[in-house]
């Protein structure tokens, strides 16, 4: 289907924290295609926009349409969002029962801590549920707060992991800087005996999600770690190199992430 021709306005913003280096493109409102029965992206209905995002067919989008503002919101602090992110927990626990344990200490899992482990649905609740261009300056302050709570569907994955024998390591997109802060986030939400933090160090700045989370992936494949579950929000928490043999992609209709 020939579509007419549109622009694309990119933005390409760094951002070195939580938000890691969010690639985002801005196509206009009025610029969106049509599709061979005449309707345009900006109509689509929000819970198919949702489910094309959700299964990373929307490529690097840059905002939620305004129109899908208040979707968004249902979404997330209705049940959807909980009942959604119970489901897929209960796939990966599910899973993780059949793993074959070697009881060497080598069996692995690895967790995204933003919107996976922990949320920060109370920051975007404040900046229109993901329909404004990501600031990384109020978002830098409200992550140095330490106040974002556990997801309550993970946290309890988290914790049938470890008596499975898993031994968890977490991948945030969050800066060596902010070690003790993030530490002290998860402890105060309630998550402790993880076997290792890892964070972006200097020499990570810059790099894409799916880079930088590809590369420590491989370096705990190289220390022996059989990866066998991973879940994260963003596919750029999953996707890459060194993939785990199951990738569980937890719902994040807010935000992308390359
Ligand atoms: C959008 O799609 C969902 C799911 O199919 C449906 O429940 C809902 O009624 C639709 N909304 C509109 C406005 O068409
Ligand atoms: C665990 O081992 C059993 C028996 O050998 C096998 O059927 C099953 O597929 C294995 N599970 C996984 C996740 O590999
Ligand atoms: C983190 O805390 C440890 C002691 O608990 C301290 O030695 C270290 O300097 C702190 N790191 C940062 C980046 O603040
Ligand atoms: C995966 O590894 C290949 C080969 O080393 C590399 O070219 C590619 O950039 C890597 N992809 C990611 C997402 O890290």
């Amino acid at each position: 289907m020939a579509a007419p021709s549109f622009f694309l306005l990119a933005v390409v913003t760094c951002v070195g924290l939580a938000g890691a280096a969010r690639i985002q493109r801005v196509v206009p409102e009025s610029s969106s295609r049509v599709d061979g029965r005449g309707r345009s992206r900006n109509n689509r209905n929000c819970s198919s926009w949702h489910f094309v995002v959700e299964t990373n067919g929307a490529g690097h989008w840059a905002t939620v349409p305004q129109r899908c503002v208040g979707y968004v919101k249902q979404y997330m602090t209705g049940k959807s969002y909980e009942s959604d992110s119970a489901a897929v927990a209960s796939e990966a626990l599910e899973f993780a029962r059949s793993v074959n344990m070697t009881g060497d200490g080598k069996d692995a899992w690895v967790f995204d801590i933003d919107d996976t482990l922990v949320s920060c649905l109370p920051y975007y609740a404040e900046h229109g549920y993901g329909s404004e261009v990501f600031n990384e300056t109020t978002f830098d302050e409200w992550v140095d707060e330490g106040v974002a709570p556990a997801l309550p569907e993970t946290k309890k994955l988290y914790y049938e992991l470890h008596s499975l024998g898993f031994q968890i390591f977490l991948i945030t997109g969050r800066s060596e800087s902010q070690r003790n802060l993030t530490a002290s986030t998860l402890r105060r939400a309630g998550y402790s005996s993880w076997k290792k933090l890892v964070l972006r160090g200097t020499e990570d700045k810059g790099k894409l999600a799916i880079i930088y989370k590809s590369k420590k992936r491989l370096e705990i494949e190289k220390e022996g770690y059989r990866i066998h579950g991973s879940a994260g929000d963003q596919w750029s928490d999953l996707l890459g190199n060194a993939t785990a043999t199951r990738s569980f992609k937890l719902p994040n209709p807010m935000y992308f992430i390359a």
